[in-house]
C-alpha cells in the first residue's frame, strides 16, 4: 500500500486525514508537535506511525527525513497551520505575522526540500499544500485578515514554484482549500464537518493527473483562481 506523511495530525483536518487513509490500508506517518499528548491519533487503528514534529524546527524536519530515508513516500500533506490574531487594518501585530509565516508558508517549503528525496523514490510523487480560499488574491473582496491571507497567498506561490521545479521530475504539486470546516480553526458554525472535507480532498487526490500539477483546488474538485 502507498505511504503518506501528514503534518499537524493530532486534531482537526490532519487527524481526519490520518483516520481516513489508515482505514483504507495506507501506511500513515502522522506528525504532531506534541505527540506525547496526541491521544486521538495514537488510538487510531491501522498502520499509523506517530512522529514528534514541530514544522518550524528545521533540525527536526531534517532528522525525520533522514529517519525515513529508506521508505518511499507517495504523498506529503503539508496540513499544519495557524490562523494567528484575528485583527483588522490598523491592528497588525508584526511579530505574530512573522510566526504565522513560519508555520504556514516557510515550513511547507522546508518539509518539501528535506523530503523531496524520499518522495522521488515513490510511485506517487504527490505534494499537497493545505492552503485556503483566504489566500486567493482574486477572491479577496472583503479585506482584513492580512496575516492569515498573506501567509496562504505566499503558500500558493510556493505551490506554483514547486510545480515548475518538480513537475519535470514527475511530481504533482497542488494547493487545496479544504472548505470552511468544523475544526478548532473553523469553529462550530463552519459549513461542513471534517469528514466531508477529507472525503472530497481524497477523491481529488486519487484522481490527480500530471495536468493538475500547479493547480489550486477546492475540496469539491472545482478550481479556484489564484
Ligand atoms: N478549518 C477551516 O475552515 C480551514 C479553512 C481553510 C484552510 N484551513 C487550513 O487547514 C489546515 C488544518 O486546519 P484545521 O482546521 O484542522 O485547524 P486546527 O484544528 O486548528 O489544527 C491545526 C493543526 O496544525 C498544527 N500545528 C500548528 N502549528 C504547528 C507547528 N508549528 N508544528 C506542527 N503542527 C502545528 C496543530 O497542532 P497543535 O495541536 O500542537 O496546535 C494542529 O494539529 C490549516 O493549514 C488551515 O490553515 C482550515
Amino acid at each position: 500500500m502507498p505511504n503518506v506523511l501528514i503534518t499537524g495530525a493530532n486534531r482537526g483536518l490532519g487527524l481526519e486525514f490520518v483516520r481516513s487513509f489508515a482505514a483504507d490500508g495506507w501506511r500513515v506517518h502522522a506528525c504532531a508537535r506534541n505527540i506525547e499528548k496526541a491521544k486521538k491519533v495514537k488510538a487510531l487503528s491501522g498502520d499509523v506511525i506517530c512522529h514528534k514534529l514541530d514544522v518550524t524546527n528545521g533540525l527536526k524536519v531534517a532528522s525525520l527525513a533522514r529517519e525515513l530515508a529508506d521508505e518511499p513516500l507517495d504523498l506529503l500533506i503539508n496540513n499544519a497551520g495557524v490562523y494567528g490574531p484575528r485583527t483588522g487594518f490598523g491592528e497588525t501585530d508584526y511579530e505574530e505575522w512573522a510566526s504565522v509565516l513560519q508555520v504556514n508558508t516557510m515550513a511547507p517549503l522546508r518539509v518539501v526540500e528535506r523530503f523531496v528525496g524520499v518522495l522521488e523514490k515513490s510511485a506517487g510523487k504527490t505534494i499537497v499544500n493545505i492552503s485556503s480560499r483566504m489566500g486567493s488574491i482574486a477572491s479577496n473582496s472583503s479585506g482584513s485578515s492580512y496575516i492569515y491571507r498573506s501567509s496562504k497567498a505566499a503558500l500558493n506561490m510556493v505551490t506554483r514554484g514547486l510545480s515548475v521545479d518538480l513537475g519535470p521530475k514527475g511530481f504533482t504539486v497542488i494547493s487545496f482549500h479544504p472548505g470552511w470546516v468544523q475544526t478548532d480553526m473553523g469553529g462550530e458554525s463552519a459549513d461542513i464537518p471534517a469528514e466531508d472535507s477529507i472525503a472530497g480532498m481524497r477523491k481529488v487526490i486519487a484522481g490527480l493527473t500530471p495536468e493538475d500539477n500547479g493547480k489550486f483546488f477546492n475540496y469539491d474538485g472545482s478550481e479556484i483562481d489564484w
